[in-house]
């Protein structure tokens, strides 16, 4: 089953039935039969394959992640699917910002070589049974906040990995807990995939680039910046030597006193925790993620710092 997304001229002619292309020759496959036959020929070639799994609505920061897959591999994957069973009941799916034309153009531009757009029914066809839970670093933050999400986001991504079947993926260090159930996953299933974290992609203002920021009206998305401006005060505090600014206690009350100055914005939760194993910590000391949840109205907005401190 293929969509034709007429991204832009080219007379290539598609290389595999059901497959289309576009733009640099990107091609864009819908069906899991269609990608299998893409990645067994990529992988005949000899490709070294870098995939980047996103829900769409594509800003600069997935594209980046797409540019940091390029320097890993000479094949890269991308994937948009909104992956149904990581959105509560209460949550945002149907809403969620959807615009696959412009997206695959976004993504063909940039030099990505196929694109994956299951249906629902490709990814869960009926019957569907098979979860993945990934206990750990999936515990408290997002995941207390968002009961079955990240249960929604291992399954999928775990999927995604045995039909991609790529040498590498990259994930951003936006969503850090994402990341750690991720690198989770991997390790104790063994999945002969290395995970690659990718840097927070900002706008100019410092805001954590997110496709749920357009659900911020003026007023918010201009309080929106006291998250960035936060951690990066916190950062500059950090930094001055002495181990008290380092107690977690002391982050989380310097960071909720920024927070609560800003009349639109609402403390989620605010922690230290350790980068791997999203296990709070007492005090900042290794590899530590500063994470931070923040309510304008209706919309939560993350945003963390990732340091490494001796
Ligand atoms: P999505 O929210 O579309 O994000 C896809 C990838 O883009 C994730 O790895 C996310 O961390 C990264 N990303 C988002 N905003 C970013 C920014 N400002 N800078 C850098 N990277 C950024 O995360 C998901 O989709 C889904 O949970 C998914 C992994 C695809 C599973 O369904």
């Amino acid at each position: 089953m293929i969509r034709d997304l007429s991204l832009a001229q080219d007379n290539s002619a598609p290389a595999v039935a059901g497959a289309s292309t576009g733009a640099g020759n990107m091609v864009t496959v819908e069906g899991a039969e269609a990608l299998w036959k893409q990645v067994a020929m990529a992988r005949r070639r000899g490709h070294r394959i870098a995939f980047v799994p996103t829900m769409g609505a594509l800003h600069e920061g997935h594209l980046s992640l797409l540019r940091r897959a390029r320097q890993l591999a000479d094949w890269v994957v991308v994937s948009i699917f909104v992956n149904p069973t990581q959105f509560a009941a209460d949550e945002d799916l149907d809403a969620y910002p959807r615009d696959h034309r412009r997206d695959a153009e976004l993504l063909a531009a940039q030099g990505c070589d196929l694109l994956f757009l299951p249906a629902v029914d490709t990814i869960y066809p009926p019957g569907h049974s098979t979860f993945v839970d990934v206990e750990g670093p999936s515990r408290g933050f997002e995941g207390a906040q968002r009961p079955g999400h990240f249960r929604g986001v291992a399954t999928v991504v775990t999927q995604l990995f045995h039909m991609v079947q790529p040498d590498v993926a990259v994930f951003g260090q936006k969503d850090a807990q994402q990341l750690a159930v991720v690198r989770q996953l991997v390790r104790d299933l063994h999945l002969p995939v290395e995970i690659v974290g990718a840097p927070i992609v900002r706008e100019a203002d410092g805001l954590a680039m997110s496709s749920r920021n357009v659900y911020l009206d003026p007023a918010q998305r201009q309080a929106a910046t006291v998250l960035s401006r936060a951690l990066r005060r916190l950062e500059a505090h950090l930094a001055a030597p002495g181990d008290e600014a380092r107690q977690a206690t002391a982050i989380e009350a310097f960071i909720a006193r920024l927070i609560a100055a800003e009349p639109l914005a609402r403390l989620d939760y605010v922690a230290v925790v350790d980068a791997r194993t999203f296990e709070p910590l007492s005090q900042a000391e290794g590899e530590v993620v500063i994470a931070l949840a923040v309510r304008f109205g209706p919309t939560r907005l993350l945003d963390n710092l990732h340091l490494t401190l001796q």
